[in-house]
């Protein structure tokens, strides 16, 4: 077998670049480990920048999401005992965010994939590449299942945890983490959203999120310790430090349902440069990661996908290979951006188990500047609604 891309990762990364490319012109064959229910199933971030939905819609595959997705001008900072909203209509006129669930997302990007006749397969094992070196006269395949698939071009899309980046030599990439002390318990419940918007709220008993994916359902999510179980939180206890920490300013009372997802996910952020490697290129969680707080895993995943595809598409015109050099260059500016921004957000909103009071007092003041300086709460909206 033969195809132009072999992408790795039917995730958000995987399953758009096999779309643009395919709007191009361009070969590509997915393989992704887990079975398509699974990923269509997965629950995980919700909030889509601006340049996330416009690449969405210009690429055809908006509809339902311009249709369910839900429009947000603004979300609410809550701590000390009150709320105080960052007005994106003020502050970055024109320019919102929509939440609308990833794998809402994911399932429309296979329902597109399939329905142009895109090969994308499930359940493939055991996913192997060969021949990356740069300068060899052979290109470089993939091996799975018993098959061959040789590609001019390798996309490791297959996230933090996939086969792509370890396939590349030792000595090759730098890498920058960091690990957070905590962790986030993340639920989906069947009941409507207690607030219209996203409230990102800080008590001393942690952090908490409320957010939403439609006017039935709701997701939340709360700092919980890095060593905690999914199973260690029962229905009534998750309600109950949900209540303690988002029920803290007068007036709000948080409405309860029937749970129908939790998960755990650990606080991490992740950086492997060059995100390139010979013929192999890596997008998305494959390359870097960031706590969740920015929510711009997701955003970044795209970012890097709408880059890769005018490198290759450049590459496959007419052999030039300028743009797919610079490819990493290119989207390391916005990921380290969207680390600081990630970082910014957490350090600001987390309780941290070896602070002082010095601190805690440091961090209360930085939410006083940010809830009364626009120039300090424009600083948190144009990163959040996500720059040019
Ligand atoms: P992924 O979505 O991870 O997709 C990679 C795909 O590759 C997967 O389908 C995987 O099954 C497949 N794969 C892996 N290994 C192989 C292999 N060897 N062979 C074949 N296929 C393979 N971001 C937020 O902004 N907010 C959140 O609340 C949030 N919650 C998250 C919760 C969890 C548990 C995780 C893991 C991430 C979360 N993120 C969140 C981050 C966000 O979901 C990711 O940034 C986003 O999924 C990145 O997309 P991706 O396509 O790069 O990777
Ligand atoms: C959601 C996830 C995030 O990480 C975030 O910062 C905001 C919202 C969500 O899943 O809805």
């Amino acid at each position: 077998m033969r195809t132009q891309v072999g992408i790795i990762g039917a995730g958000p990364a995987g399953l758009l670049l096999s779309h643009l490319l395919h709007l191009r012109g361009i070969s590509s064959v997915v393989l992704e480990q887990r079975s398509r229910d699974y990923v269509e199933r997965r629950v995980r971030a919700g909030v889509l920048e601006q340049g996330t939905v416009d690449t969405l819609v210009e690429a055809g595959v908006g509809e339902r999401l311009l249709r369910e997705g839900l429009p947000h001008h603004g979300i609410e900072l809550r701590y000390g005992g009150a709320g105080h909203r960052v007005a994106f209509e003020k502050l970055v006129p024109g320019r919102s965010i929509t939440v609308y669930g990833q794998q809402e997302v994911v399932k429309d990007l296979i329902a597109a994939r399939l329905a142009a006749g895109g090969d994308v397969r499930f359940e493939v094992e055991d996913v192997a590449l060969h021949s990356l070196e740069p300068g060899l006269d052979s290109g470089p395949y993939l091996t799975f299942g018993g098959e061959r698939l040789d590609c001019d071009v390798i996309a490791g899309c297959d996230g933090f945890h996939g086969v792509s980046r370890p396939a590349i030599p030792e000595g090759v990439l730098s890498v920058y983490e960091r690990d957070y002390p905590f962790a986030w318990l993340g639920i989906l419940a069947r009941v409507a959203p207690s607030s219209e918007e996203l409230i990102y709220t800080r008590t001393e008993r942690g952090f908490a999120l409320h957010s939403m994916r439609s006017p039935t359902v709701s997701r939340f999510y709360l700092q919980v310790p890095a060593d905690t179980k999914a199973e260690y939180w029962p229905d009534e206890r998750i309600w109950a430090e949900l209540k303690a920490r988002l029920e803290s300013v007068p007036g709000f009372t948080l409405t309860t349902g029937e749970i129908m997802e939790k998960g755990v996910t650990p606080m991490r952020a992740f950086v492997a440069e060059p995100m390139q490697y010979g013929r192999l290129y890596l997008a998305g969680d494959a390359a870097h990661i960031v706590p969740p707080t920015g929510a711009k895993g997701l955003n970044l995943a795209v970012a890097d996908v709408r880059v890769l595809t005018e490198a290759l598409a450049a590459y496959f015109a007419d052999g030039s290979t300028e743009l797919l050099d610079g490819y990493s260059a290119a989207c390391l500016k916005r990921v380290w951006r969207a680390q600081h921004f990630s970082w910014w957000m957490t350090t600001l909103l987390h309780t941290f188990e070896d602070d002082d009071p010095y601190g805690r007092r440091l961090q209360l003041s930085y939410l006083d500047y940010v809830t009364s300086s626009e120039a300090a709460a424009t600083t948190l909206a144009e990163n959040y609604v996500g720059l040019p």
